[in-house]
């Protein structure tokens, strides 16, 4: 898909500009975590497109994985990191994950953050293909929200720190190569301003695509930003095809995809079909097999006709118990008029989390000098093709310091003078040289192709795809091209440039890989080819796609 290198309706040399030592893009743990970092030496500016309620973190449940226990240790984290990966982590990225992960959730405490506790210990939970229970939680199944609400108290009272609500970057800015901040529209429902934030080090930390799907855990404003954003601006960007399927979200007629924490497959409950039947009960690890494996199971089930459904059932454990342990869940599935106590909870796969994303280094350094990536929307390279349970927070804790010490080390503060009006910047593309067409937009069309693409994202490439249904969803994204014109107005219209970006990136990476492995599953191609596919497919814009080994 052939996007313009800058979209935004503003030229970055004409609009006033912010000049910080650091921007950051989002506000989830990944952003909240680097912003609160870089603050300790120099003015950082945090950016997001709603409230800060709006993330994914917020929304994180099960908890956050770190071997803290007595009878874990990092070499057994790593085991079934790289296990659940399927062949595609990269080994020394998950080892900077696995033995940085304690030390970090030490500092998420010193910084408010609190774990619940049982007899004076952490109350450790095991989740899906963990071999020890090392999941911590808070609030029982509020995890994310436990976390953010303590690194937004500190953040809000940082003297170094300035947040920028409903604020969305809408292009990153470079000179020469290098990301020097980046262009952004906020929007409070009366008025539109663009802003230009000018910064020494950019942070891309805005999570991932759970909208290019119909059925998604994710929040609306998950629309793959970060990976169009840092595509568009010539960075690397790698796996896209590794979309996760959380295998149990609510699935009661009419409501909205409210995902049930695999800590209850943790805690016992089972998975049943419509006559009851255990279907994983022949799997060695049954309803805690890795996700990809569950989805499958829970998939397959539900594509056997109209009537078939699949059920959580956690009706041994008592009302109490379960209130007290889930109180999140419990409340929400009783406003469904379900008590789960009693009942078992009808649950379908949904689109969670992105395995891939923008390539960095160990430090979230992307391949564009001054634009470092963390969090879900980056690919450090821990994920592998199947995400183990708990791993995403704190990769993006672990991940988060690191490139905040890096930007630091690169001696972020002393790069202020940028200027965006020397000779070099002429030649960037700013959104002056974009010839603006006849614009053919209808207002309120975009609201529909967006629901019309997450339909067909999820029907053709969802947790089962084949070459006949990727070249279904390639024809169906190509009708929508005419619908881009650019340069886009307002936070919709950037929205739809990204998720269309994100779509094409996703199908192709799916048409390429010839083979199953970890959350991509063809039919055509149901075997694992590590002769041939033991690697990642990345994209960039200059270099179209190409294949690089996994480090062994
Ligand atoms: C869950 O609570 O099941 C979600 C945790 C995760 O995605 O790692």
């Amino acid at each position: 898909m052939v996007v313009p290198r800058y979209v935004a309706s503003v030229d970055p040399r004409e609009a006033p500009a912010h000049e910080v030592d650091a921007v950051v893009i989002g506000a989830g743990i990944a952003g909240l975590y680097a912003a609160l970092k870089l603050a300790a030496w120099g003015k950082v500016a945090v950016l997001y497109k709603g409230a800060p309620e709006d993330s994914n973190t917020f929304a994180a449940q099960g908890g956050i994985a770190a071997a803290v226990g007595v009878d874990d240790s990092p070499d057994l984290h790593a085991q079934d990191t790289l296990a659940a990966g399927a062949g595609l982590n990269e080994p020394e990225a998950v080892r900077t994950l696995v033995e940085e992960a304690p030390s970090v959730i030490r500092d998420l405490i010193e910084q408010g953050a609190s774990f619940d506790r049982s007899d004076g210990e952490y109350a450790l939970t095991r989740e899906a293909a963990h071999s020890r229970r090392r999941i911590l939680h808070s609030g029982g199944d509020a995890t994310g929200k436990g976390i953010a609400s303590a690194l937004l108290r500190q953040v809000g009272r940082h003297p170094n720190i300035t947040l920028w609500e409903q604020t969305m970057v809408v292009d990153l800015l470079t000179v020469g190569g290098r990301c020097v901040g980046a262009v952004a529209v906020q929007e409070d429902g009366r008025e539109t301003v663009w802003h230009v934030f000018v910064g020494a080090a950019t942070i891309l930390a805005t999570g991932g695509a759970g909208q290019l799907f119909a059925r998604t855990t994710n929040p609306a404003g998950a629309t793959g930003d970060g990976i169009a954003l840092a595509y568009r601006a010539g960075a690397e960007v790698r796996d896209l095809e590794f979309v996760q399927f959380h295998p149990t979200a609510y699935a009661g007629e009419g409501a909205p995809a409210f995902l049930l924490s695999e800590a209850l497959r943790g805690e016992g409950a089972v998975l049943r079909n419509r006559d009851g039947h255990r279907f994983l009960e022949n799997h060695p690890q049954r309803e805690l097999a890795p996700r990809d494996v569950v989805a499958r199971a829970i998939a397959k089930e539900l594509n056997q006709g109209e009537e078939s459904r699949v059920y959580l059932d956690m009706t041994h454990r008592p009302a109490e118990w379960l209130r007290d342990r889930f109180p999140n869940i419990y409340d929400f599935l009783l406003g469904q008029g379900v008590d789960m106590a009693r009942d078992w909870i009808p649950v379908a796969p949904a689109a969670h989390y992105m395995m891939g994303g923008v390539v960095t280094d160990l430090d979230g350094r992307t391949t564009i000098p001054g634009l470092f990536a963390v969090g879900e929307t980056a690919s450090t390279g821990v994920q592998g093709a199947n995400r183990l349970a708990s791993n995403s927070l704190i990769e993006g804790a672990v991940f988060a310091r690191r490139a905040a010490e890096r930007a630091r080390q690169e001696g972020f503060r002393r790069r202020r003078s940028l200027s965006l009006n020397g000779p070099e910047v002429a030649d960037e593309g700013y959104p002056s040289s974009i010839r603006s067409l006849p614009d053919p937009r209808v207002p309120g069309a975009i609201e529909s192709f967006r629901r019309e693409l997450q339909r067909l994202m999820m029907k053709e490439v969802g947790v089962f795809r084949s070459g006949d249904s990727i070249a279904r969803a390639l024809s169906g994204l190509g009708r929508w091209l005419p619908s881009l014109v650019y340069p886009v107005r307002n936070r919709a219209e950037a929205e739809w440039v990204n998720l269309l970006t994100t779509a094409f990136l996703v199908v192709e990476a799916a048409q390429l890989r010839k083979e199953s492995r970890g959350a991509h599953y063809r039919h055509d191609f149901p075997e694992t080819n590590d002769t041939e596919w033991r690697a990642h497919l990345v994209f960039s814009r200059d270099r179209g796609a190409y294949i690089r080994e996994v480090d062994r």
